[in-house]
């Protein structure tokens, strides 16, 4: 494989993720997952950033992305059940990781919406990663790969959400 098509696979596999990950930003909101509960130190376990719309949401577009990349790229998924049980497992794992984040975040004392600099943008990824394994993996050049450009692609992506308005911080 050359260099440029190890690239292109690697975002194509992601994908599932990178979507599950951004589009709570439009379709979160409601009651959030911990219920508004605290944690034992007086905080809360994950804050009203992370909602049940935005989970589940998220987990059924990035799952419905992985269905339609299926008929783009037959092949590269081997049949359509594997498409669909890899997109759900990088959305629900990045989601997850996600959540993990947040919990960490809580526990350090950061309100929601500040930013932890590396949990933020490779938490979801690594998460997502780990979930999908055993479905298809990638070379561990493109893991690598993946862990050194995805934080730019976030910050690119939540300043874009910031400068359309769909969010209060570029971060
Ligand atoms: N969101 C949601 N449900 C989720 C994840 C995200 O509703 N499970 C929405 C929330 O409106 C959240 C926004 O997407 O504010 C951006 O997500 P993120 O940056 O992950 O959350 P933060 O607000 O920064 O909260 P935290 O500090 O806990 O990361
Ligand atoms: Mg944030």
């Amino acid at each position: 494989m050359g260099w440029l098509s190890s690239i292109f696979w690697a975002f194509w596999y992601i994908l599932p993720a990178y979507v599950a990950n951004a589009s709570p930003v439009l379709v979160g909101g409601g009651r959030p997952i911990d219920g508004g509960r605290t944690w034992r130190d007086g905080r809360r376990i994950l804050g009203d950033g992370k909602t049940w719309r935005g989970f589940i949401g998220g987990v059924a577009i990035g799952t419905l992305v992985g269905a339609v990349q299926y008929f783009i790229t037959p092949c590269f998924y081997g049949s359509f059940s594997t498409a669909v049980k890899l997109a759900f497992l990088l959305s629900f794992g990045a989601l997850f990781g996600d959540l993990v984040g947040s919990f960490f975040k809580r526990r350090a004392n950061l309100p929601r919406g500040a930013p932890a600099i590396g949990l933020d943008q490779l938490g979801f990824l690594i998460s997502a990663l780990a979930f999908a394994y055993p479905v298809k993996t990638l070379s561990s050049g493109q893991i690598i790969f993946l862990l050194v450009v995805s934080p730019f692609v976030h910050w690119g992506a939540n300043y874009f959400a910031y400068r359309m308005g769909w969010k209060n911080v570029p971060w």
